[in-house]
């Protein structure tokens, strides 16, 4: 019996040192992974204006990585505000994400125009966060 409190005390302190560090992302954090993404969508444009296929490769890659760890500012906010900035926050990296490989990949196969609207709506997930939950 003793032993299986002990476990269960190991269990849940565990579950409060992963919760803490979801909630540990910085606003430093965020602004360096912002800046990352904007330098990315900055390398996929110079592809496509320059017809270079490895500048658009290049910056959708850093453009996916820095995109999959962001989380958003939840400081002081109430659990309902908090989960929706969570979900929403989710579902752009989600769409970014997809729009990014999915741009690369037309590229590849000679469809520029796809490509390229893949890209715009990327500027707009980006747009579309901006809006809704960071504060101007
Ligand atoms: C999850 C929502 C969200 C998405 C999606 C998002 N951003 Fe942001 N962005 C923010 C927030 C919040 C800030 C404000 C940063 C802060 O002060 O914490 C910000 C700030 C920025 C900044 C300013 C950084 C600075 O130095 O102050 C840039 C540049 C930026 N975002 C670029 C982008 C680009 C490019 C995309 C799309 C590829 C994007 N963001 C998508 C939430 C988002």
């Amino acid at each position: 019996m003793k032993i299986i409190r002990k476990s269960l005390l190991a269990f849940s302190l565990t579950g409060v040192v992963l919760t803490s560090s979801a909630f540990g992302y910085s606003q430093e954090e965020r602004i360096k992974d912002m800046r990352a993404m904007e330098d990315g969508v900055q390398q996929m444009q110079k592809g496509f204006l320059y017809n270079n296929l490895q500048d658009i490769q290049k910056g959708a890659e850093l453009l996916k990585k820095h995109t999959a760890k962001i989380e958003p500012p939840v400081e002081g906010a109430d659990e309902f505000k908090r989960s929706y900035a969570y979900d929403l926050t989710k579902r752009e990296a989600k769409k970014i994400i997809k729009l990014a490989d999915d741009s690369v990949s037309k590229y590849k196969d000679h469809r520029p125009r796809q490509a390229m609207n893949n890209f715009t709506k990327i500027l707009k997930q980006c747009m579309t966060c901006h809006a809704r939950i960071r504060k101007w």
